[in-house]
């Protein structure tokens, strides 16, 4: 049986700068890894500690993944200024349930992201384009704080290719270089807008990933615009420790964050005090 506190190692292949407080590190893996869109990763930085991420790479590749890291404290500060191409990083897991991708089949799916809560996002985005035919729609609604911190430009081009996905993009203040909305992504959940972009809110699901104070006026917005509480998954990306349901650090009523999501339908978890903190 497989100790799940033992880690795989990843050769760290390459490193992409995607804005200046976020990393993607591709990594080689020392054997096949699957993992559902959603699930996370306890990744550690040999002799500084461990964190969890949710790997930022399409889960049909089994071996390499790509995690996409913001600096925020010592783990990832250490990641970020010393871990170079060729250096090797532990990796435990997947933990976690990932979203119910099932559910979505025969469905309009919008995508709400805000800063590096593209990163899980991003994952998602490339299993539904693998299953691009039985989904009906993909709205992609992402908010940074200006161009510069927008995660995976240079893929916008190909999304906005694909067929049925429409990509929509906003900054929070106006810029010089950013001709696009300005306004925090709410401003993309607008009743106007969603009309205008066609969504069809009855035959929809969404899910949203990114800071908690975004998802909390995101999870607002959607149910003033008529979304029910059924449809919107929330990525509660909370401090965690164990990853498996042991520690009693991550939960939410009787939901352990780590086990049970870091996913969550917003109709399980609405009534807990905690939800947004
Ligand atoms: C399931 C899951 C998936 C995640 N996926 C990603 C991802 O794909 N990319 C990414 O950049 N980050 C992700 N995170 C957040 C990431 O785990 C934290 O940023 C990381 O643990 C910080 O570690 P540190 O040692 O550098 O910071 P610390 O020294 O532990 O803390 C530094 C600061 O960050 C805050 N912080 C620490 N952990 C979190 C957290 N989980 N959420 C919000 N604030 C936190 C602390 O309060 C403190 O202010 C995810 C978190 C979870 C639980
Ligand atoms: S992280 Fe330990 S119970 Fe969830």
């Amino acid at each position: 049986m497989e100790n799940i506190y033992y880690p795989h190692k990843g050769v760290v292949k390459e490193i992409k700068e995607e804005t200046p407080k976020i990393k993607t590190y591709r990594l080689k893996l020392d054997k096949k890894l699957s993992f559902r869109a959603g699930q996370f990763m306890q990744l550690t930085v040999p002799g500084v500690g461990e964190a969890p991420f949710t790997p930022s790479s399409s889960p049909g590749e089994v071996e390499e993944m790509e995690i996409t890291i913001m600096r925020t404290g010592r783990v990832t500060s250490v990641l970020h200024k010393e871990v170079k191409v060729g250096d090797f990083l532990g990796l435990r897991g997947p933990f976690g349930k990932g979203y119910p991708i099932e559910k979505f089949i025969g469905k309009e799916i919008l995508i709400v992201g805000g800063g590096v809560g593209l990163a899980p996002l991003r994952s998602l985005i490339y299993a539904l384009f693998d299953r691009i035919e039985e989904i009906k729609q993909i709205y992609i609604c992402y908010g940074a704080k200006s161009p510069e911190d927008q995660c995976f430009k240079d893929e916008y081009k190909d999304w906005e290719r694909k067929k049925k996905v429409s990509l929509n993009l906003t900054i929070d203040e106006s810029h010089p270089k950013w001709k696009g909305t300005v306004g925090l992504v709410t401003c993309l959940l607008e009743k106007d807008y969603l009309k205008k972009i066609g969504i069809d809110i009855k035959n929809s699901y969404v899910v949203s990933c990114g800071p908690d104070v975004m998802l909390k006026f995101v999870t607002f917005k959607l149910l003033e615009v008529g979304f029910k509480p059924e449809q919107i998954y929330l990525s509660m990306n909370r401090r965690m420790s164990c990853g498996f349901g042991k520690c009693a650090r991550c939960n939410i009523g009787p939901y352990y964050l780590c086990k049970d999501g870091p996913d969550m339908c917003y109709a399980d978890i609405k009534d807990y005090p905690n939800v947004f903190c």
